[in-house]
């Protein structure tokens, strides 16, 4: 026979114990959208000051392209924040690319690169900009040559990558590092998660609780980077196949990476092909159903939420507060040589 009593002192107990913890509870709930403070970074390419420094230089580096123009950071670029500001990223001798630039915060904490994710860590993604042809056009073996050439790129290798020289190998992971140090800085957001109740305006918490309420946006956009880290087709009727050319599954027919929100007032135009000029514009697409609803393989996330103008008002109020202060990060002044 089942022992209803203890059932019941159970039910109570735990009862109890729900209220009590009420407000804990809470706190617990907003940590998650709070950055972890430990940055991840792989085993054999640890975070240490002289792979930081070698491989911001390598970052800004314009010597990276075929014709001495380009850098990483002419299409990520700290004041655009780690963007360009164009719908779709122009490399070498004004060749557009098919795509928009993505932001380089926060990539350090993504499981996947690129907007169809086919690249898996930072240090597999860097060398892809440097050899496409519409970025920077560099032959790799030349690269290799050409840095081996200056005698202080020479002895930065030394220095971050004892005994291993300058290869291909050491130029990603050096610039991988790099990466790894730009991460979003406190938000007026992260100050309200964690507890301060002025942070961030009445009309921002409104647009927090649409955002996590009707609007459902964290189906998606979720934990500290705003990002689930899948990939989702929102009907954006364009020819660009997404992550199906990688993968011929269904849910990957025109399927694009959520990309995080972190800074997301200063990427502007958006999404994967730059045809989105603002937030709001931004947030009716995700929200009320996609750009075209009846889109073949829609994501089945991408349900018409019914937001009004009004509501999607607050929800933008809202992403600004995910603005963090500036970041202490300048281009170099000078270059080895
Ligand atoms: C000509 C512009 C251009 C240059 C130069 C460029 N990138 Fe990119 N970057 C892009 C575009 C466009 C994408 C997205 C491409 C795609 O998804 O197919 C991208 C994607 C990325 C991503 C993935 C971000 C994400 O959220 O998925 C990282 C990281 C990145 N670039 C770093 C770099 C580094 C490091 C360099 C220099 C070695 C570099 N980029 C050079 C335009 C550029
Ligand atoms: C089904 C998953 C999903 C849901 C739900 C969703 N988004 Fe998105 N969001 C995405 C994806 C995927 C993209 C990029 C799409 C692309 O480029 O094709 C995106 C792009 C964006 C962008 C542009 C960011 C950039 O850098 O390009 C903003 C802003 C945004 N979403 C806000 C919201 C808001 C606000 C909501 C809730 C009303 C929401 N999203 C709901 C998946 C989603």
């Amino acid at each position: 026979m089942r022992d209803f009593g203890s059932f019941g002192a159970v039910l109570t107990g735990s009862l109890m114990a729900a209220l009590l913890s009420t407000s804990v509870a809470a706190k617990e709930d907003m940590s998650k959208w709070i950055r972890p403070d430990k940055v991840p970074a792989p085993k054999n390419n640890q975070i240490t000051p002289e792979r930081i420094e070698l491989g911001k230089f390598l970052y800004f580096d314009t010597r990276l392209s075929r014709d001495n123009t380009v850098s990483c950071a002419t299409c990520h670029n700290p004041s655009l924040g780690w963007s360009d500001g164009q719908p779709k990223a122009i490399g070498v001798e004004g060749r557009q690319g098919p795509r928009n630039s993505p932001t380089v915060l926060n990539t350090a904490y993504q499981r996947h690169q690129f907007w169809d994710g086919r690249a898996k860590s930072l240090e597999e993604q860097a060398l892809g900009p440097i050899q496409a042809d519409v970025e920077m056009d560099m032959d790799l073996d030349k690269l290799v040559e050409r840095l081996n050439g200056i005698k202080g790129y020479r002895e930065l290798f030394e220095k971050a990558y004892p005994g291993e020289g300058i290869t291909k190998d050491t130029i990603a992971k050096a610039i991988a590092t790099f990466e790894r140090t730009v991460v979003s800085t406190e938000a007026p957001f992260d100050r309200y998660a964690k507890g301060d109740e002025n942070a961030i305006s009445e009309n921002a918490k409104k647009g927090f609780a649409l955002f996590t309420g009707k609007g459902k946006c964290n189906n998606c956009h979720d934990g500290f980077n705003f990002t689930d880290g899948s990939f989702h087709n929102l009907g954006l009727g364009d020819s660009d196949i997404g992550r199906y050319k990688l993968k011929k599954r269904a849910a990957w027919f025109h399927a694009f990476k959520t990309p995080t929100l972190r800074d997301v007032t200063l990427t502007a135009p958006y999404f994967h092909d730059g045809s989105i000029k603002t937030l709001e514009e931004a947030t009716a697409v995700c929200g009320n159903g996609g750009r075209f609803p009846n889109s073949k393989n829609l994501s089945p996330l991408v349900v018409d939420r019914g937001l009004t103008p009004d509501e999607i008002r607050l929800i933008v109020d809202f992403l600004k507060t995910l603005e963090g202060e500036p970041m202490n990060i300048t281009a170099p002044s000078k270059f080895p040589h």
